[in-house]
């Protein structure tokens, strides 16, 4: 049998490294290491001297960057971490960059046994920090009616959140629901035949909804967002990938009250989106948007 090698393509580099402004002897956090893509470019155009602060909390990333990344040395500080936890590890420094790529990495996407991907037989899981407890499966299998139609609704844009919700409900009577491929097929049977699209599997945004649940990953996003500028020097940037609609409108409505409030300005008043050779060399990138601001 193969042995597959697990990479993630980093999104939207060269806009990335040009809003971050990476030069010698600066300081940038990569709050979201991944499989350590833009943190290893980041070094690259800051060496000799520059330092990179790296934080990821899923145990396989982590060991992917930390590799990546040994090469740079002591310029390079990571930690196995909850990116919300930002400002404790900084105490009173600050920095010349913040970097925020959300979403998945094809590390975790590719592995069935992460139980993110519909692609594949693998357990429910879909936890990014494996120090938790909560799984997709303690949701699936023991939130009560209301709470799945509302977590489908709210987390997966679903306008079929309530027959969703009622199948589950149905099907876990018989037998609890543990496999991503049992979610699948309840999703599809849930969904009339006439509204499944041929682009996008139907069970796209109920496994993104429970995985949001799961990870809680909008209220992280709005923890960081809240404090994430203070720990910039004046005239340092945050830059912000997000992958779906809900990441980006919390970060284009805090970016905006934050301009508002006089304390950031906004570099991108559209969301950049890669380039169509990017889109077709990592489709992946596809619905990738890039906001930037500075501190005032
Ligand atoms: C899209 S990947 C980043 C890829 C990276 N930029 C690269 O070039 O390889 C996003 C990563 O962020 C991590 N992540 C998401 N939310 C996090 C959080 N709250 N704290 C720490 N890491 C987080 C995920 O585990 C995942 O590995």
């Amino acid at each position: 049998m193969g042995f597959k090698i697990l990479k993630h393509i980093p999104v939207m580099m060269e806009e990335v490294m040009n809003f971050l402004r990476c030069e010698p002897g600066r300081t940038y956090v990569d709050a979201t290491l991944g499989g350590g893509g833009h943190a290893s470019e980041i070094l690259r155009r800051t060496a000799p001297d520059g330092v990179l602060i790296g934080m990821e909390w899923d145990e396989d990333a982590l060991l992917v960057a930390s590799n990546r990344l040994k090469p740079f040395g002591e310029r390079v500080k990571i930690f196995h971490e909850n990116f919300i936890s930002l400002p404790i590890l900084l105490k009173n420094e600050s920095v010349d960059g913040i970097l925020l790529d959300l979403g998945l990495s094809s590390i975790q996407i590719e592995k069935e046994a992460r139980g993110f991907s519909f692609k594949g037989e693998g357990p429910l899981d879909m936890r990014m920090d494996q120090r938790t407890n909560l799984t997709a499966a303690d949701l699936v299998n023991h939130l009560s009616l209301k709470e799945l139609e509302f977590i489908l609704f709210q987390f997966g844009e679903g306008r079929w959140a309530r027959r969703i919700a009622n199948a589950i409900v149905h099907e876990r009577e018989r037998d609890p629901i543990e496999t991503t491929q049992r979610l699948k097929k309840i999703v599809h049977a849930a969904i009339p035949r006439r509204f499944h699209s041929r682009r996008i599997d139907p069970a796209t945004q109920t496994f993104q909804a429970f995985r949001i649940r799961v990870n809680d990953e909008l209220e992280n996003l709005r923890k960081i967002l809240e404090t994430g500028w203070t720990l910039l020097k004046k005239g340092g940037r945050m830059c912000i990938l997000s992958f779906h609609s809900l990441e980006d409108r919390l970060v284009k409505e805090t970016f905006r009250k934050l301009e508002k409030e006089g304390k950031m300005h906004i570099l991108t008043k559209k969301p950049l989106t890669p380039s169509e050779e990017e889109r077709r060399r990592n489709p992946r990138s596809r619905s990738a948007k890039l906001r930037c601001a500075e501190r005032v």
